[in-house]
């Protein structure tokens, strides 16, 4: 066993520019401002607006400002992974469309995906590589293009996501009082009854029918989804709590998927936390999918010092689950 750890030692975000907001969704389908706050908590959310442009684009914009400030050039990555449920095409992966617009050269990448829980996921996956010894400069891409898939005539599913991208870069340390600490992922297949697209995949091929049909757009059942995300994400926090010996005042920060206020809630208080403890902006992005975590880490870097105990958390199709314990490993702003 070498001693080498995985550490996040930098992260950009991605959100465009475009703000769709409650009140222009009650144009487009019956629902309000309030009910939307109350049941779900968000206020806007970000819309890629353009033809021709896709999820690589915005996972390309994380990726340039995330090289920029870590002085990183393209050609040093060793590895990209992009999470994404809403890839640009079937084939090639996104990943690969990232790195040829950013530069990366010399690199292998790859897409990944898990849901909403894609970039915990993906983060496991990277952060094994840099472990190895193998890889020094890994980038962890979430980003999806939500609004690809979701239908502007369903008041069930349309209220809740936006599109967005972030990026994070592992590097190896051997700096015992950072790094990814520990972490416990799950899935079970038996969810995807209740949250799936159903057309487009290689069981009901696109066609005419299925277009009519809207088959092509997310289908959510969102009460069992809520009860199996309030359930899991808490089970599996409040896991990664006790066995690292994590107190409520030893948390620094819960970073939790941004899929409703009301289970972000239901987990910091089945944790024992403050809402002060609690990273959410799912008021102003919605639910980007594999982006939320990594726009929140952006958003908060500033106030982030090395050794925080963080807590990362997720629920989402599959369905997919986990928790993560990491160490901050350096000083924001
Ligand atoms: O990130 C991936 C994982 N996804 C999630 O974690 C999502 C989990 N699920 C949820 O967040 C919630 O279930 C939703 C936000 C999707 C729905 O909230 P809910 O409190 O579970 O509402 P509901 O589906 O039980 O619907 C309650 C009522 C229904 O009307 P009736 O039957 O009581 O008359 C719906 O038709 O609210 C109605 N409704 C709406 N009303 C106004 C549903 N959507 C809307 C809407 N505006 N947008």
């Amino acid at each position: 066993m070498n001693n080498i750890k995985a550490t996040i030692t930098g992260v950009a975000g991605y959100v465009p520019e475009y703000r769709l907001t409650n009140d222009e969704l009650a144009q487009m389908v019956d629902t309000s401002d309030e009910w939307i706050m109350t049941r779900i908590g968000i206020k806007e959310r970000r819309i890629l607006k353009g033809e021709g442009k896709g999820t690589s684009d915005m996972g390309a914009e994380a990726v340039k400002s995330l090289l920029e400030k870590t002085n990183t050039k393209p050609e040093e990555v060793d590895v990209l992974i992009n999470c994404t449920v809403t890839p640009d095409m079937q084939f090639p992966a996104t990943a690969n469309i990232i790195s040829d617009k950013v530069g990366i050269k010399n690199a292998f990448s790859f897409d990944l995906n898990a849901g909403c829980s894609g970039f915990l996921y993906g983060l496991e996956t990277i952060s094994k590589f840099v472990e190895s010894g193998k890889y020094k400069k890994a980038v962890l891409v979430g980003a999806d293009k939500m609004s690809s898939i979701v239908d502007y005539q369903d008041r069930a599913t349309s209220p809740i996501f936006g599109d967005g991208a972030g990026a994070i870069l592992v590097e190896p340390t051997t700096d015992e009082s950072i790094g990814i600490m520990d972490s416990k992922l799950q899935s079970d297949g038996v969810g995807r009854i209740h949250l799936h697209q159903k057309a487009g995949g290689s069981v009901k091929p696109a066609s005419h029918e299925t277009v009519d049909a809207r088959e092509h757009y997310i289908y959510q059942e969102g009460q069992p989804v809520f009860k199996w995300a309030v359930s899991k994400m808490a089970d599996v926090s409040v896991e990664m709590m006790e066995r690292n010996n994590i107190t409520p005042d030893d948390l620094t920060w819960l970073v939790p998927h941004q899929a409703n206020n009301r289970i972000i809630e239901a987990t910091a208080k089945r944790m024992g936390i403050k809402k002060e403890q609690v990273m959410i902006n799912i008021q102003k992005f919605g639910n980007t999918t594999a982006a939320t975590l990594p726009l929140c880490l952006w958003e908060w870097e500033p106030q982030l010092k090395k050794g925080d105990n963080i807590i990362l958390a997720t629920f989402g199709a599959g369905f997919t689950w986990g928790s993560m314990y990491i160490k901050w490993g350096y000083d924001g702003k």
